[in-house]
């Protein structure tokens, strides 16, 4: 049988897809959770977490691209987003495309952001004709910063920045960028 006209991308133990309507229960879930939200300003209530997704489907249609639904190939499970999408503020790297990840913490550690990530990624350079992509958060979110290191993305500490939409002296402002080009890029 053929993937479903609403399939991004598939990898070994993944379906990156189009949003549905039964992801937005356990996208609030994760978005509602301490520890998914540690290195962000705030949790999302069930209102804001509908709203982003509306917001990622627009923008799906606004760019062609987006943050990918993700899914696990085995059982169905709804695995947050891992995709691409254009960041609406203004900084020294801007416009630009960035390629980011949020997983629900049970399905943490199993290699799930970087499989997705390298795929991600691999279709921005491959299928998209990209030329670039980067990825940044804040500099104390290691887990994120260690998928950008696995995926090859590199880092210079003269690219790092005060984040504009957070306020001077907040915990989460400086932020780190990493870079990702084709050349640069291990393919799955
Ligand atoms: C950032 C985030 C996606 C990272 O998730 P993760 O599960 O640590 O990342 P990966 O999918 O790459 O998994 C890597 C881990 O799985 C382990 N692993 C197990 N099986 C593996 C496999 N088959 N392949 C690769 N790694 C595997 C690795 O050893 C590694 O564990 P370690 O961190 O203890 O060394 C996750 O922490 C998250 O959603 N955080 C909240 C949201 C967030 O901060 N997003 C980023 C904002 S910029």
């Amino acid at each position: 049988m053929g993937a479903s006209p609403q399939t991004i991308l598939t990898t070994q133990r993944l379906v990156l897809r189009r949003w549905q309507e039964s992801d937005r229960q356990p996208f609030a879930e994760m978005n509602a959770d301490p520890r998914v939200m540690e290195f962000f300003p705030n949790r999302l209530t069930r209102e804001q977490s509908d709203r982003l997704v509306d917001r990622i489907e627009a923008g799906f249609g606004q760019h062609g691209f987006g943050l990918c639904a993700a899914e696990l190939r085995s059982d169905h499970s709804f695995l947050g987003f891992i995709g691409l999408s254009v960041p609406n503020f203004v900084a020294h790297f801007t416009p630009c495309v960035e390629i980011g990840w949020r997983l629900p913490a049970r399905f943490w550690g199993q290699g799930y952001a970087t499989e997705g990530a390298r795929a991600i990624a691999r279709y921005a350079f491959d299928s998209l004709n990209l030329d670039s992509l980067v990825s940044f958060t804040t500099e104390q979110n290691i887990r994120s910063r260690r998928v950008m290191e696995r995926i090859g993305m590199t880092f210079n500490p003269a690219d790092s920045f005060d984040h504009p939409n957070l306020p001077e002296g907040h915990l989460l402002r400086r932020h780190v960028l990493y870079r990702l080009r084709p050349n640069e890029f291990a393919r799955p």
